[in-house]
């Protein structure tokens, strides 16, 4: 098969084929924002078009593309591997990479973690981290937090705070509840039932970046300490650098007795992900020759993921990533923050290293607001989508709303980024952001930019 050259014949079709085959909807919405290119390289922060046109992804690929796209020294060692025809997912046997990959993630967490569970994904990690608690505590009970994600699988949604992606799909597992992030009450009247197997948390919210006051994790562990709950960590989106630590539990100087870590690990070149865990909650599971193969995945342990695991953690001591996230963190808040006072319709920038939410509110003058309050009548949410959009299509920069119905827009730059991407990014937002306080011609535009985009839509 000459994979280049099908792809160089029906290069163009990626939308009709979506459309015909995959999502029709997610089509439809891509079309209505103007976000449907085709895109035919990937190289460090940024993407290029089939006219040759530059985007600069803050997105990331929702957070996998730390090291950037098309990282050189993952990419040869997946040739390499490729070429050595190894001896991948014999099954009956333990094989050499899984072990490497589980050592290096195990010497990169605090000292009481000490096993590894392999997988392919952030959901599959989390899975692992319910079954894994449940069993090591012999509770049923799992708590989570409001606006919550940990992704989509039936377990993992059980602990999802967003109702926009539980309608219709549930009964959920039983046992699963909500407590509100940063209230230590509700935590602990949850707790001193007793019951509780496990407190499942980001150390910073996914959607809409929303972090816990000051001292909540640290009185958090204490307090499941206190009443034998777990700690799961789920860094699958703050760990590996994203917030300017190899884990963002890290900054408080937490020790869950469960991490979950995907996204980043591969590079973005092959799906992976990992639980990690103590001694006790893994011989808990693994408890006896028969219960060996108790819970595994197929292609959990499989070679090219292990390679391109392997070769990412190299990349990140050998370029230092996680202190040029830190770095370019710090730069890039120091340049955002000003703005909140420049511009009244930017109330906030929050986050920690590379994970940043900018929230947009109500402005104080009145022809302002009485713009604002027509968007938020004709849809909750929508100015973030007034931010997003001319970023692309202006500034030809990738950015995404953090969540449903709220102004937020989350970044999640490619941890390599450098002052250019920030220069350029400050630049574009700082011109959105006057053209939003000028005129009614910026609103207009953008009505005009929405139709063209619902008539290539219906078209299509
Ligand atoms: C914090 C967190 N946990 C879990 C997941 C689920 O990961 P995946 O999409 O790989 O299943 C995500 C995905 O965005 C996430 O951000």
């Amino acid at each position: 098969m000459d994979v280049m050259k099908v792809v160089e014949e029906r290069q163009g079709e990626n939308f009709r084929l979506h459309s015909r085959y995959l999502n029709p909807k997610l089509v439809q919405v891509l079309k209505t924002i103007g976000f449907d290119r085709y895109y035919v390289r990937g190289a460090g922060c940024y993407l290029y078009d089939a006219d040759g046109q530059e985007y600069l992804d803050f997105l990331s690929g929702f957070g996998v593309y730390a090291l950037g796209r098309s990282h050189p020294v993952v990419k040869q060692a997946l040739h390499d591997a490729i070429d050595a025809d190894l001896p991948n997912l014999v099954q009956m046997d333990c094989g050499l990479l899984p072990g490497l990959l589980a050592e290096q993630l195990v010497s990169r967490s605090h000292e009481g973690i000490r096993r590894a569970f392999l997988c392919n994904s952030g959901a599959e990690a989390i899975e692992a981290a319910i079954k894994f608690s449940r069993h090591a505590t012999k509770r049923s009970r799992v708590l989570y937090c409001d606006h919550a994600y940990h992704g989509l699988t039936v377990g993992a949604l059980s602990l999802n705070g967003g109702k926009e992606f539980r309608s219709g799909f549930g009964p959920f597992l039983p046992g699963t509840g909500s407590v509100p992030i940063g209230d230590l009450d509700a935590l602990e009247r949850e707790l001193r039932a007793g019951d509780v197997a496990a407190f499942v948390f980001e150390p910073i919210q996914g959607k809409g970046v929303h972090e816990a006051p000051e001292g909540y994790w640290p009185a958090a562990q204490a307090l499941c300490r206190r009443h034998g709950a777990l700690m799961v960590a789920d860094e699958v989106q703050t760990g590996l650098g994203r917030t300017g630590r190899f884990f963002c539990h890290e900054h408080w100087d937490l020790r869950p007795d469960i991490i979950t870590v995907s996204k980043a690990l591969s590079g973005g070149f092959v799906p992976v992900g990992a639980m990690l865990c103590t001694e006790k909650v893994s011989a808990s599971v693994y408890s006896s020759m028969d219960r060996a193969l108790v819970h595994s995945s197929t292609f959990g342990s499989n070679a090219l993921a292990m390679v391109a695991g392997l070769a990412t953690l190299q990349v990140f001591d050998d370029e230092d990533i996680v202190k040029g996230a830190q770095r370019s963190g710090e730069l890039l808040f120091e340049a955002l923050r000003p703005l909140v006072e420049r511009y009244e319709l930017l109330h906030e920038v929050r986050g920690k290293g590379l994970m940043i939410g900018l929230e947009f509110g109500k402005p104080a003058s009145r022809a302002l607001r009485m713009r604002w309050n027509a968007m938020e009548r004709i849809r909750p949410g929508l100015f973030s989508q007034l931010v997003v959009v001319p970023l692309f299509h202006h500034y030809r920069i990738l950015t995404q709303v953090a969540a449903d119905s709220v102004n937020i827009v989350k970044l999640l730059p490619p941890l390599i980024t450098g002052e250019r991407e920030i220069d350029h990014f400050v630049n574009a937002l700082t011109g959105v952001m006057d053209d939003a306080h000028g005129g009614s011609s910026f609103y207009v535009d953008f009505g005009r930019t929405m139709a063209r985009g619902a008539m290539r839509r219906d078209r299509s």
